[in-house]
């Protein structure tokens, strides 16, 4: 594993990505992990992360005691990238300082050494890279150089080949530099000797074996399947290794869209040949959310409400079976768990619960089952991929995203007051629909609407109207981790905006959300 320990820097998920992308695998931990931690995954290389401290600052974050030592006993090289060097030029008994001229923001072109380990396969002596950092190394700790020097005079890359410790002032992982995934490349199969061999068939072999030592013979599990890509694929997988073993449930918990048990049932009867029971839960849910309004406290509901389904269907199995399931398949994906450094200047405080995502955070403490999250080390773009390998048929593939708390975290504040869960279904219908018919569905990562709790005036049919206001959502995104949002042509925009108001009675104004994330998140709530 290449382990990345995150100092907070926005671009901390990129080299995680990145590394991927070159067939590695590799986890990030929060820069305060302990040794023992960082010990528990044997990691071949560590990555030392940007972030927005200064090594000056009491209380900034720092790699464990013996960090160092551990690594240098164990061959383990070490990178550093901005806040990484300037952290390992601090603590190894070089100095750091703020930079004279106040600081390298953006493009910058730096000379290299051409002899040195780091730059060896680049023939140009000068290199544009991305730098963010306003203070800077200016002594060297023993047995380093200054490998590569800003046209502004910072020493902006460092090694020390006996010790195999590196660093990079500037960003490799951002696109902007130039040859900077050939850096990281460079770096990790040339220096570090990591073998790239990571990949998705390997990953779904190690799944496999996994689960068939995790389950006994006699043992059962369920899956709560959304009709979702990540559900769908971990079911399919679970399924090849317990067979009949498994029993998947779909629960309708009144938070669906227009149609969807019909869809989602016939989806998997028709094409995916898994056996999968429907279980109405909608009352029961649509009653416990009555007037509940904070955000929190609906997605907690939700995933106890989903917790007694499980139960309950786990219950009716062992009376058909006479042996309980013990198992819980779910499609937990690595952005669920992830323990990253907040953004810099968002306020949050480490591993700040930003929501409770209800198949992680929203479990409760007694669960009674054990759980199976095959998943739970890949971002979504790799599960699609064990999806393709499995078999899995596009449709579930490409389908957007659709969170478990479902409509809940879309309607803003009580879900039940009123019909506005109807009212989102119709705006939700013709929004994708026309999304489709544009043929744009597969460019947008996740499309949708939501229903705001507010009235506006309006004029229709010459009378005033004052009625439910929708926004809609389109974002693209590589992980649900960061998103942008999608650029519709004006054309667009006017014929969805004049369709929904036509045809949605009690919808008179449709806003777009053009809110990135950070600093919005993807959903609503
Ligand atoms: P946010 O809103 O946190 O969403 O930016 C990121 C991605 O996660 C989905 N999402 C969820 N998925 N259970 C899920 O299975 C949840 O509770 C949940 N909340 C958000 C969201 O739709 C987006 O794709």
């Amino acid at each position: 594993v290449v382990l990345i320990l995150d100092y907070g820097s926005q671009y901390t998920q990129l080299i995680t990505r990145r590394v991927r992308e070159l067939c590695m695998f590799s986890m990030l931990f929060p820069g305060d992990a302990s040794l023992d931690r960082i010990k528990s995954v044997n990691p071949r290389v560590v990555i030392l992360s940007g972030g927005p401290n200064s090594v000056h600052v009491e209380g900034s974050p720092r790699v464990p005691d013996g960090f160092f030592e551990y690594c240098a006993e164990n061959k383990v090289p070490v990178l550093g990238i901005c806040y990484g060097m300037q952290m390992i030029t601090h603590l190894l008994g070089g100095e750091v300082k703020p930079a004279v001229h106040g600081g390298e923001y953006g493009r910058m072109p730096m000379d290299i050494t051409p002899a040195s380990q780091l730059f060896d396969f680049i023939a140009a002596p000068t290199v544009n890279v991305w730098m963010s950092h306003g203070d800077e190394a200016v002594k060297l700790p023993d047995g380093f150089t200054a490998v590569a020097k800003s046209h502004q005079g910072a020493i902006v890359a460092i090694e020390a080949p006996e010790r195999q410790i590196y660093g990079f002032q500037f960003h490799p992982e951002v696109m902007h530099t130039e040859h900077g995934m050939e850096m990281i490349k460079h770096f990790l199969v040339g220096i570090a000797k990591v073998s790239a061999d990571w990949n998705m068939g390997q990953v779904l072999e190690e799944q496999l074996q996994k689960i068939a030592e995790q389950v006994g013979p006699e043992e059962h599990a369920i899956c709560a399947l959304s009709g979702g890509v990540d559900s769908t694929v971990a079911a399919t997988l679970v399924h090849k290794v317990l067979g009949d073993r498994l029993h998947c449930v779909f629960v309708d918990n009144g938070l669906l869209r227009l149609n969807e048990q019909q869809r989602v049932m016939d989806t998997f009867n028709n094409h995916l040949h898994l056996p999968v029971t429907c279980v109405d839960h909608s009352k029961v849910m649509l009653a416990r959310l009555a007037g509940v309004s904070d955000p929190e406290a609906k997605r907690k509901a939700i995933g106890a409400e989903f917790i007694e389904v499980f139960k309950n269907y786990a219950n009716e199995l062992e009376a058909k079976l006479g042996k309980k399931p013990k198992f819980l398949v779910q499609g937990t994906l690595y952005p669920d768990v992830i323990e990253s450094c907040p953004p810099p200047g968002s306020g949050q405080k480490h591993s700040h619960t930003i929501k409770s995502h209800h198949n992680v955070g929203g479990l409760p403490k007694d669960l009674q089952f054990t759980l199976i999250e095959p998943f739970r080390e890949l971002f979504k773009d790799e599960v699609r991929a064990v999806g393709r390998l499995l078999g899995v048929p596009e449709q579930f593939i490409k389908r957007h995203p659709f969170p478990g708390p479902g409509l809940a975290v879309r309607v803003l504040g009580d879900v039940t007051d009123g019909n506005k869960l109807d009212t989102l279904r119709e705006v939700d219908e013709i929004f994708v629909n026309t999304i489709r018919e544009y043929g744009l569905y597969d460019d947008i990562w996740q499309a949708f609407a939501v229903f705001l709790p507010v009235k506006a005036v309006g004029v229709q049919g010459d009378q005033r109207t004052h009625s439910h206001v929708v926004a809609l959502r389109a974002v693209t995104s590589a992980d649900g981790m960061t998103a942008d949002w999608y650029s519709f042509t004006p054309a667009f925009l006017r014929d969805v905006s004049n369709r929904i108001c036509n045809k949605v009675r009690s919808v008179n104004r449709v806003v777009y959300d053009i809110t990135s994330k950070p600093p919005g998140t993807i959903e609503w709530e």
